[in-house]
């Protein structure tokens, strides 16, 4: 196995990323940032300069499990002390399996300004994939707001609760169009939103007739679930988060924030034109305010720049959660490539997602508890025994008025509590976690949520509708064939059920993906033998009360 070394420098610059001026940050001067390209095994080391000048810095490698290095899995509060300013921080890590990961920023809500970019791991020489494809390409989709994470997060805690709205655009690989004369104020900087600027102009995926591409599509959105299309093309699943999958055939591809995956597409219709790419936000409805992404598919020799002959095809309908589900219901794993989840697990911990008050502040809650981070972070609170850095009462495993809890209406008293107490299981211990949606503070409302786990994978056991029967649903697990992810939804009124082993020692965050949700609170921690990982690096230090540890 190699080793691929990679210096990034970050910083804000201006960039037009949908035709409207803003500061983004960006890697060596790019947002989507470079692409991770490496072999199954392979150690990659990135050495990162914080040039934010006035920002604290974290990246997270977002589906890599960090076996044996859970201080580089770039979580602030969690596993690290943040980058300060003008300072130097190297991720050192191993790739050990292949398939199509992330990369962004875990500081705040950081990653919603530009800081976020692909990993891509290929199999070792001479082993084979399942299916076969002529080319390889990554396609990152994003939204987009012209406000600064700032002004965003301040809002978000403030009262009255300012919303962050729907995003402005939505970005096909960094790149999206902005209806510039929708500004309400003009400027006198003629570059400040012009649609000819060369910085917005569509992504364009060139292909040739005949072949069969792979795409890698993955989605860090801030706040959108998306349905991404090829017109005139199926695609056929063939990876999620780095797992295979028995191969489905869609027409819209349904992708929350923090999947990935890969679809294949056949070039195969009329060669003379282009082809639109499009994305549209589903689950919420953005209809009037959020204009579709678009890119173009460019049929080589045609020039790329020449815009399809027909409208972007609408994409499915926003409210209509059916094809969601089914989508979800229908990514299994792989024949072949089936890992078996263990056929019972010891612990089950149910979390029912509310959206809460406290103090007046708006937040959403896990079993009516709002998470907070401590000023040190877990994994060297831990390891160091500094118990009193954080609540050690063990949180809820199951809110204990679940079985009466009303998933369908709002309750009554929406106040809630806040806490830094963490879930601790037991190492190589079987973990299920159901996630259970209800209805929020407004009536008739319920969100999509999709819940990401920091250092595992696990099995998607099963999805159903309203409230979760412990005594009943389990018997409908798929115990057979599940896929394993790092990333699921939890529907709306529905609920998810997840199983995993607790064998990778770290301390591990598990949270929903959307960056307003998850600064709201909308998180948990897990830690598994800790007393398993070995010495820790002194440069994750420096903050709360780890100063002493850090060496000058
Ligand atoms: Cu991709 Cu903790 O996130
Ligand atoms: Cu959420």
């Amino acid at each position: 196995a190699g080793v691929r070394r990679y210096k990034w420098d970050v910083k804000y610059e201006f960039k037009s990323l949908d035709c409207y001026k803003k500061l983004a940050i960006t890697i060596n001067g790019k947002t989507p940032g470079p692409t991770i390209l490496a072999r199954q095994g392979d150690t990659i080391i990135v050495e990162v300069t914080n040039g934010l000048v006035t920002e604290n810095l974290a990246i997270h490698w977002h589906g890599i499990r960090q076996i044996g290095s859970p201080w580089s899995d770039g979580t602030e509060g969690v596993t690290q002390c943040p980058i300060l300013p003008g300072d130097n921080f190297t991720y050192r890590f191993i790739v050990d399996r292949p398939g199509t990961y992330l990369y962004h920023a875990h500081y705040g809500m950081q990653r919603e300004a530009g800081l976020y970019g692909s990993i891509r791991v290929l199999l070792p020489d001479g082993v084979a994939e399942p299916f076969t494809y002529d080319y390889d390409r990554s396609i990152i989709l994003n939204d987009w707001y012209h406000a600064s994470t700032y002004e965003q997060a301040a809002g978000l805690s403030s009262i009255p609760f300012v919303w962050v709205e729907e995003p402005q655009s939505l970005l096909i690989q960094g790149k999206g169009k902005f209806d510039c004369s929708k500004l309400v104020t003009a400027s006198s900087d003629p570059m400040a939103c012009n649609t000819t600027n060369p910085e917005c102009s569509p992504y364009m995926l060139t292909v040739v007739q005949g072949k069969t591409y792979r795409l890698r599509i993955s989605s860090v959105t801030a706040l959108s679930a998306l349905s991404f299309q090829i017109e005139g093309h199926n695609m056929t699943v063939v990876e999620a988060d780095g797992h295979y999958v028995e191969p489905i055939v869609v027409q819209n591809l349904f992708i929350y924030s923090g999947e990935t995956y890969s679809v294949l597409i056949k070039i195969d219709q009329e060669p003379s034109r282009n082809y639109w790419i499009t994305t549209n936000i589903v689950g919420r409805d953005a209809t009037a305010k959020t204009p579709p992404g678009l890119a173009i598919l460019n049929y080589y020799p045609n020039h790329p720049k020449r815009v399809p002959p027909t409208d972007p095809p609408a994409g499915p309908i926003w409210n209509d959660t059916a094809p969601r589900l089914a989508q979800s219901v229908a990514i299994k794993a792989r024949q072949g490539y089936v890992h078996t989840p263990p056929p019972k697990s010891d612990r089950v911990i149910v979390l029912l997602n509310t959206q809460n008050k406290i103090d007046g502040y708006i937040r959403w809650s896990v079993n009516n508890v709002s998470f907070t981070f401590p000023h040190t972070p877990y994994l060297i609170a831990l390891k160091e025994n500094l118990h009193h850095v954080f609540d050690q009462h063990p949180p809820p495993d199951r809110l204990h008025e679940f079985t009466t809890y009303d998933i369908y209406g709002v309750v009554n008293n929406t106040n809630a509590t806040s806490s830094n107490a963490i879930y601790r299981l037991k190492f190589n211990s079987t973990v299920d976690i159901i996630l259970q949606n209800a209805n929020t503070m407004t009536e008739n409302n319920s969100e999509t949520h999709p819940w990401h786990l920091h250092g595992h994978d696990f099995w998607v056991l099963g999805y159903g509708k309203g409230k979760f029967d412990a005594k009943n649903d389990p018997k409908k697990y798929n115990l057979a064939n599940p896929i394993m992810k790092n990333t699921v939804a939890v529907h709306p009124y529905g609920w998810t059920a997840l199983r995993f082993v607790a064998d990778n020692p770290g301390v591990w965050l598990f949270h929903c993906h959307i960056e307003s949700h998850f600064y709201m609170g909308m998180r948990v921690v897990f830690e598994e033998g800790v007393e398993k990982v070995s010495k820790l690096p002194s440069e994750i230090m420096g903050c709360g009360e780890t100063k002493a540890f850090k060496k000058p």
